[in-house]
């Protein structure tokens, strides 16, 4: 393996070797806008979905269960968190997890899949991931045309007031988090290059934001 890869694998449990115990008890009052992105997204049964970034695994479980005939794959760099996710999805067959890096991901040889993913989404985990942009692209080239890519996570909160602005943004770059100010101008430009179509919707005042991104069809 090579010693990036397995500098941002140990980084990642180093972190969330204790979380993983209280990670969703105390996210689910500031991860806002998962449950607005499953709510809105658009799954037939059959579909292959899969999370970069699935931590313990909440979305994707919400998920098989509202949809028992898509299934769904988690990736994660840590795998102390895929051990809080293989457990809490005990008795759900269509979802399963895997330990591998965004940047790296392939549904073939990650995922065991012959045909790419139906959608992708990333929640809360593209502000955790410098190499974002490649990340973005992997999940794009694993992606059917006509599927959709979605990202939730912190926007740039310029609608609250400056204070709870910065106190937020001091407080999560303890945890490496942070908001990349080129990423809403770069899914800009896929969408002008006509690499898909973009929609953006701020969440509670810019706290968040949710992105779809529909990967257009081949020109003929
Ligand atoms: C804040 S958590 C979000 C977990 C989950 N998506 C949710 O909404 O609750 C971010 C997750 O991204 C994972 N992560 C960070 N960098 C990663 C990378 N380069 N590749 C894959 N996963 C990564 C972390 O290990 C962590 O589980």
């Amino acid at each position: 393996m090579a010693e990036t890869a397995r500098s941002a694998f140990d980084a990642m449990d180093s972190m969330y070797r204790y979380q993983r115990y209280f990670y969703d008890a105390t996210r689910k009052y500031y991860l806002l806008g998962r449950d607005r992105l499953i709510e809105q997204m658009a799954i037939t049964p059959g579909d292959d979905i899969a999370e970069i970034g699935c931590g313990t695994g909440r979305n994707l479980i919400l998920l098989a269960q509202k949809y028992p005939h898509a299934r769904f794959y988690g990736l994660d760099a840590s795998a102390e968190m895929l051990r809080t996710a293989r457990e809490n999805s005990t008795g759900l067959t269509n979802i399963s997890f895997e330990h591998a890096l965004a940047d790296e991901f392939d549904h073939r040889s990650t995922f065991g899949l012959d045909k790419p993913l139906d959608a992708v989404f990333f929640s809360y985990s593209i502000s955790m991931i410098p190499p974002w942009r490649e990340s973005i692209h992997r999940a794009l080239d694993n992606l059917k045309p006509g599927g959709t890519m979605y990202i939730v996570d912190f926007y740039d909160q310029k609608d609250l007031p400056a204070w709870f602005r910065t106190l937020l943004q001091t407080w999560l770059r303890k945890f490496h988090v942070q908001f990349w100010s080129e990423l809403i101008p770069f899914l800009f430009d896929l969408d002008r290059r006509s690499v898909g179509v973009l929609e953006i919707n701020a969440v509670a005042r810019r706290y968040a934001f949710i992105a779809s991104f529909k990967k257009n069809l081949p020109i003929k």
